[in-house]
């Protein structure tokens, strides 16, 4: 398989789940993320990257407060949504088609990363979480909200496979690890949440949260 092939496939389940009218996980940002990002102050001539933000609402809130968002994500649909939300706001996303696992991350160009349910097979979230973190500059914010193991029973979201699911002393080992870049914990939780960002992410919830800053 090519790896444009394996784009290709990956894709296309989310290609099929953005292609309706409706946002699948709503027009707004997330919550989590936009409280942290909200104590932040974009820096000139910023670059922030949303890896994995589907339709685009967290990368398109952010270019309205100042950030110059990027999006890489394995949906065209998605990127074609993200559009069309950023043109409702007046802002634009520079969005890519691409796979965490193909990508290149160049050395310290970001001054902010941000995802939320970016959830991946754990042999590849180990490998190139902590190779995608290489990217922040020194002093970069990585904020991140996903599935705690926890959630496991609960029907408000999230994948149904524990290898997908986020265990918060394995991640932050991961994260902070010696395949990462230096890391500062800036705030670690695993709680209880109430979601209601859609129809799919909606009523009580196990979540984990990171906002970690490079060294
Ligand atoms: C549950 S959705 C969350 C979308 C967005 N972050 C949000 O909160 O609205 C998960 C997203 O992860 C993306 N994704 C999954 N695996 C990926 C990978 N290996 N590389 C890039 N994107 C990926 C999917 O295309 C999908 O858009």
């Amino acid at each position: 398989m090519s790896d444009q092939d394996k784009v290709k496939t990956g894709g296309e389940m989310w290609d099929l789940r953005y292609s309706s009218e409706e946002y699948a996980y709503g027009k707004e940002a997330n919550i989590w993320l936009s409280e942290c990002i909200s104590q932040l102050n974009p820096p000139q001539n910023n670059r922030a990257l949303f890896p994995a933000d589907g339709e685009g609402r967290n990368a398109v809130w952010a270019a309205r407060i100042g950030w110059n968002s990027e999006v890489f994500d394995l949906s065209i649909v998605g990127k074609q949504k993200c559009h069309q939300l950023a043109q409702e706001h007046d802002v634009s996303v520079d969005y890519e088609v691409d796979d965490l696992s193909l990508r290149e991350f160049p050395e310290k160009i970001y001054d902010l990363i941000a995802c939320s349910w970016f959830h991946t097979p754990s042999e590849i979230r180990k490998v190139h979480m902590p190779r995608m973190l290489h990217s922040l500059k020194s002093g970069g914010h990585f904020v991140m909200e996903g599935y705690h193991t926890s959630q496991m029973p609960l029907q408000s979201g999230g994948p149904k496979s524990l290898d997908l699911l986020f265990d918060l002393d394995e991640v932050l080992e991961e994260l902070v690890g010696e395949k990462a870049p230096q890391m500062h914990i800036i705030h670690t939780a695993v709680t209880s949440t109430v979601l209601d960002e859609s129809s799919l992410h909606k009523g009580q919830a196990r979540v984990v949260r990171f906002h970690l800053q490079r060294a």
